[in-house]
Parts: structure tokens; C-alpha cells; sequence
């Protein structure tokens, strides 16, 4: 039997990525998955990957609350419950020192990677309340806990998530839902395509190497890889487990 055998998972940020590799996982494991993500091919491709009984979807702005009631309410009509939730949508913004970053390009970070994690827990948490509890699973980074010149919101942001949740998991403990972070380094996703672009427009390649050669496992990790340690959290296996940040980042944090 799967891991996530009867259980309903709902993924934001699900249509690429570490997203879609936890939203294929999830599924091999017994779960019915809705995916929810900005970009409507993507998701829909993602979804029609997955197979239609067992995947639905709806386009959606994270930071948007309408738009998240609407997507909590879709999921309990849909599949009746939500027993997992994996607050993951996310962007690394541009690559700039604090003096010279836009306020605005502030403010659109800090929208989708903490205002969009808000308001998931805000409306996914009142759901599992109704049932017999649940897990959230949030997409903090390595960034959530080390800072790095040049991403200054995307790693307020990433921290701050941390902040929420540990309330959130004290706060939801009585009511038998589980909240905890997963910290992964760089995976091999378009956002790490994006970063190496950033960081080094002249040669992001060699940026790669350099970049990936510095991790005590000398590499990225694989999106499915960090999938697995959602899908950890996400199971019965991890049901002690409450408040804590998991770090997934091959040792870069020991040094
Ligand atoms: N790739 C890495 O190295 C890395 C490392 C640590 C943490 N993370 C985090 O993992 C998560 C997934 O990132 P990824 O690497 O798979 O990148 P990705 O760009 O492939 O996936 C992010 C997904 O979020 C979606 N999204 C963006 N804004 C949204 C919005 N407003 N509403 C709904 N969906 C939105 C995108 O369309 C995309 O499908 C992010 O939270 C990211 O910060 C990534």
C-alpha cells in the first residue's frame, strides 16, 4: 500500500519543478493530488500527466485570497477532504545588492513566497480542523535559514516562512495538523537556471559547475529527492514530527 494511500494532497506550485515531481510521487503513493499553479499549460500537462482521476487543478495566484478560498473550496468539493497541503509556489525574484533592488520587486517576492504561504495555512488549516487533522508541508530553502548577497527578499522571505510555521504548528497541534518546512539547496529546476543567469550573466554555465562542485555531495540535488522528504512529512511515518525545519542540502549547512 502507498504511503499516502486514501489521502488527498493539495500542491501549489505544482506545475514544475519540485512541484510536479512531488505531485507524481504523491500519486504513485495512493494520493488523489490538486494542483495549483499560475501557469495554466504547465499545470494543465502537469495534471494530464498524472491522469484525470486521480489529478485535478486549477489556475491560481498564491498571493491572491479570493483566488486561495477558491482553491481550498475546489479541493473539498472535489475530493472531500485535504490531508495534505504543500505550500511550495515560489520565485527567486532578479539578482541585485539591497541599494540598488526595486521596492516593487521587494514587495512581489515577499507577495508570493510569504503572503502566498499566509494565506494557504489561513484557508487550508480551517479544512483539516474539520476532519481529523492533516499536514502542511512548507518550501522554505537553504536561504530560509543562511542569507546570501544579491536575494535579499527571496531569503527574507524564505526565512520569515519559517516564522509562520512554528505559530502555525503551535496553533494547529490540538487539532492534529502537523506544520514543518523543507529547506532544500539548489535543485535542478528552472529556478536555479534562473539564479545561474543572475549571478553570472557572462558564463552561468561555469557558475553551475562551480556552484554545484561547492556542495560536500558535489552536486544539485534531483527534484524527486526532495519530493521524497515531502512525502515523508507529508505520511503517518512523520506523525511525531511537528514545527521543524528539515534541511535537504547535502551537508551544506554543516560547515
Ligand atoms: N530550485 C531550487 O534550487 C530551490 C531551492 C530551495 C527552495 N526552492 C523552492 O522550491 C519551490 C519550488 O521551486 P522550483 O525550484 O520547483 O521552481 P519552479 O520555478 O520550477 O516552480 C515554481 C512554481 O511556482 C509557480 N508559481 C510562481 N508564482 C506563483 C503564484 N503567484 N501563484 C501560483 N503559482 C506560482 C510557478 O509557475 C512554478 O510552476 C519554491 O518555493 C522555491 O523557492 C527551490
Amino acid at each position: 500500500m502507498g504511503k499516502l494511500a486514501g489521502k488527498v494532497a493539495l500542491i501549489t506550485g505544482a506545475a514544475s519543478g519540485i512541484g510536479a515531481a512531488a505531485a507524481q510521487l504523491f500519486a504513485e503513493e495512493g494520493a488523489r493530488v490538486f494542483l495549483v499553479d499560475i501557469d495554466r499549460d504547465a499545470l494543465e500537462s502537469t495534471a494530464k500527466e498524472i491522469g484525470p482521476e486521480i489529478a485535478d487543478h486549477m489556475t491560481a495566484n498564491v498571493s491572491d485570497e479570493n483566488q486561495t478560498e477558491q482553491y481550498v473550496s475546489a479541493v473539498v468539493k472535489r475530493f472531500g477532504r485535504i490531508d495534505v497541503g504543500l505550500l511550495n509556489a515560489g520565485i527567486e525574484g532578479k539578482v541585485s545588492p539591497i541599494v540598488d533592488c526595486p521596492t516593487d520587486l521587494f514587495d512581489k517576492v515577499i507577495a508570493v513566497n510569504l503572503r502566498g504561504v499566509w494565506l494557504g495555512l489561513k484557508h487550508v488549516m480551517p479544512a483539516m480542523a474539520k476532519q481529523d487533522g492533516g499536514s502542511i508541508v512548507i518550501t522554505s530553502s537553504i536561504a530560509g535559514v543562511r542569507g546570501r548577497p544579491g536575494i535579499a527578499p527571496y531569503v527574507a522571505s524564505k526565512h520569515a516562512v519559517i516564522g509562520l510555521m512554528r505559530c502555525a504548528a503551535l496553533e494547529g497541534a490540538e487539532q492534529g495538523i502537523r506544520v514543518n518546512t523543507i529547506n532544500p539547496s539548489p535543485v535542478e529546476t528552472r529556478m536555479m537556471r534562473s539564479l545561474e543567469q543572475g549571478f553570472s550573466p557572462d558564463d552561468p554555465d561555469k557558475f553551475r559547475r562551480e556552484y554545484a562542485a561547492a556542495a560536500p555531495l558535489g552536486r544539485y540535488a534531483d527534484p524527486r529527492e526532495v519530493a521524497k522528504l515531502m512525502l515523508f512529512l507529508a505520511s503517518d511515518d512523520a506523525s511525531y514530527i511537528n514545527g521543524s525545519v528539515h534541511m535537504i542540502d547535502s551537508g551544506r549547512n554543516a560547515r
